[in-house]
């Protein structure tokens, strides 16, 4: 946050100003009672909705550079995609070939690997180009790791003749050819073997690439060329982008929901995420298209997931397939949803019945000890599980979803079941889909919608008058779309207001994530998004900055107020954080400044310090843009207050006003 010392001019004259020159507003009086108990609400409001989109995995949030590191990638994914995508052979001298092949396969569920030969002697070189450039810093270390096996030395044809070893060097280049770093290694092995080294970077430079270069006639099988960077997030190996995971962890989530998305249930049957896919040793994990156009190692899997939820304080929030597959499947247009058959969801909900041993049986259990052997023997707890994601409700949905909520209900009554209320806040999924949680009492439904601003300030009132004795609500997907969905102030603003709402009846609502959260550049296939980024920097949003500011002010108990006369364009909301402090949240999405009363009611002191904070700009329009400053900063300072005090909303902003254990 800027201090006000460094505010932007535009505020600093608007402070300054007299108060004559401001267009007339007539105050208006929040009245709040600072002395009742007030409504206790969520503790987990506020999380993150984390999918593999935009590249935010594979070439994102997870630190792996080297892009198609076990060959498999397909046109399944992507049209023009090969099993050798990102590689390119290129002669030094030498004269060689690159193929893929799958005769002896490092494991089953990585079925292909490269063939490296060398025809005469001289130097041939295989180039990965990483997730567009591999980027490195100047005196920094890479942790490089591969599996090779001899196929055969000197010629193809001459048997076993030679057991000659086969020299491998291993670089880190510039475009240009410039060498940032070195190691060799000696292949020695018919059988896979497993090598690594550290490299440090003697340069710093956005787009390197890895070279692995071979120089004696022979033929070389690799598979699982991996390169991290030592510093991931909290220095996890097979771990996270720290800069990213940091930017997240800023915004102190209260829960992470993942791995999506239309990405969990998939492009069909066999694309359904499937848990016990993505964990275990990265080389044996199932890799398989993403049904937004990419490819997913699932090196970012649920150990990964759950882990990253435990560094940052958020709860981990796994959602599965109900047993159906993405209704827009196979290129349908929203007919396309597959049902797994009858006679194999006993085995499927065992699979969902071992997620949950996984997470929080003893290390002493099949799925515990599994847990443990990567590394966790203490469990993660896990509360909440998504069943379904934005399912067309269908009487084959229906008949697998009821299967599975009742199996987890059975064994598991501690695990809070989120069932799936279709893609929209209305119409006939929404309907049907309330229906059945009534129906089978699901403890708690996801409502996701994407709509303009003026929807959110239309909608403020929404859960007011939810019936509190039905299914509670994790708002799982939401965000306002602004004009051409650029992530104006005016967006976050309709967020900050809808936010305000959902504290106001944190009661029902008891989750709510934005989405999507991460969006790489050049790589973006759905805006807006909460955080962009490329291979060096992040660029957050001001909607990201409104989730910082809600997430850094979260509150506990909601105390009753009133405002009379509220204009439809002023949201707000007060409560009193855990430690007791008073917590006022008020958005303004006028274009003039508000004059405001607050009347503090049972509050005790004359006078007392308060921290503000602010967001604002006289422009809705302005937009956060890479590499420059916020165009909305956030300001701080202390004011003072007093049981009735006045104070000014700029136009187009957020205001957070804390007291410091009122009353
Ligand atoms: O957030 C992007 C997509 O929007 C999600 O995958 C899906 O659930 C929704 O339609």
């Amino acid at each position: 946050m800027l201090p006000f010392s460094n505010r932007p001019l535009w505020l600093a004259l608007l402070a300054l100003a007299p108060a004559s020159t401001l267009p007339a507003q007539a105050a208006l009086t929040l009245s709040v009672d600072v002395a009742a108990p007030g409504k206790p609400i969520s503790p987990d409001l506020f999380g993150i909705f984390f999918e593999d989109i935009n590249y935010s995995a594979d070439g994102g949030l997870y630190a792996e550079l080297i892009q198609n590191r076990s060959f498999e990638y397909s046109p399944l994914a992507r049209r023009e995609w090969t099993n050798l995508t990102a590689w390119e052979l290129t002669p030094r001298g030498g004269r060689g070939d690159l193929d893929v092949d799958g005769a002896f396969p490092l494991h089953a569920n990585n079925p292909h690997y490269a063939v490296l030969s060398v025809r005469d002697t001289g130097e041939v070189a295989l180039v990965n180009e990483g997730f567009d450039g591999v980027a490195l810093r100047a005196d920094e270390d890479y942790r490089l790791s591969f599996f090779a096996r001899r196929l055969y030395a000197g010629g193809r044809w001459d048997g076993k003749k030679s057991a000659s070893p086969l020299p491998l060097v291993a670089r880190l280049e510039t475009r240009e050819g410039a060498v940032l770093a070195e190691t060799s290694f000696v292949v020695t092995e018919d059988s896979w073997q497993t090598f690594s080294a550290t490299l440090k970077s003697n340069a710093t430079t956005p787009a390197a690439r890895l070279v692995l270069i071979a120089r004696e006639r022979g033929g070389l099988a690799l598979d699982e060329v991996s390169l991290f960077p030592a510093k991931t997030f909290r220095a996890h190996p097979n771990g996270l982008r720290a800069d990213l995971a940091q930017t997240i962890a800023d915004l102190r989530p209260r829960f992470i929901r993942f791995p999506g998305g239309c990405l969990v249930h998939g492009n069909g049957i066999p694309n359904f995420y499937r848990w016990k896919d993505t964990i275990g040793p990265v080389e044996q994990r199932r890799q398989q298209a993403n049904l937004w156009g990419y490819h997913q190692t699932v090196g970012l899997g649920y150990f990964e997931y759950f882990q990253f939820c435990e560094d940052i304080g958020a709860r981990a929030l796994p959602v599965v397939p109900a047993g159906v597959s993405c209704q827009n499947s196979g290129h349908t247009g929203g007919t396309g949803q597959q049902c797994l058959p009858l006679a194999e969801m006993g085995a499927y909900i065992q699979d969902v019945l071992d997620l949950i041993e996984w997470a929080n049986g003893p290390s002493t259990s099949t799925w515990g000890a599994k847990r443990a052997a990567a590394g966790h023997p203490a469990p993660f707890g896990l509360k909440y599980l998504g069943v379904g994601n934005e399912d067309h409700i269908t009487p084959g949905f229906h008949e697998r979803f009821e299967l599975i909520q009742r199996a987890i209900q059975a064994r598991h009554p501690e695990i809070v079941v989120i069932g799936t209320v279709g893609p929209a806040p209305d119409g006939e999924d929404f309907e049907r889909g309330w229906r059945l949680a009534d129906e089978l009492r699901v403890p708690m439904v996801d409502e996701h919608y994407y709509k303009s601003p003026d929807w959110f300030w239309a909608n403020l009132a929404r859960y007011d008058a939810y019936d509190r004795s039905r299914a509670k609500v994790y708002v799982g997907e939401y965000a306002a779309h602004d004009d051409k969905r650029r992530s104006t102030l005016r967006a976050a603003l309709a967020e900050a207001a809808h936010l305000t709402a959902l504290e106001r009846n944190g009661d029902v609502v008891t989750l709510a994530s934005y989405a999507p959260l991460l969006a790489k550049r050049g790589r973006t296939q759905w805006t807006p998004d909460l955080i962009y980024f490329d291979n060096t920097n992040v660029y957050p949003t001001l909607s990201y900055e409104v989730q910082r500011l809600f997430g850094n002010n979260a509150v506990a108990t909601v105390l009753p107020s009133t405002l009379r006369d509220a204009p439809t364009n002023l949201a707000f909301s007060t409560a009193r954080d855990s430690a007791g402090d008073l917590v006022l949240k008020l958005v303004n999405g006028a274009s003039t400044p508000r004059q405001l009363r607050i009347e503090l009611v049972g509050f005790t002191r004359t006078s007392t310090p308060a921290e503000l904070t602010v967001l604002a700009h006289p422009d809705a329009n302005v937009a956060n843009e890479d590499a420059r400053p916020p165009a909305a900063a956030t300001l701080s300072q202390t004011i003072t207050v007093s049981p009735t005090f006045e104070h000014e909303l700029p136009a187009h902003s957020l205001t957070i006003i804390r007291i410091p254990h009122a009353p």
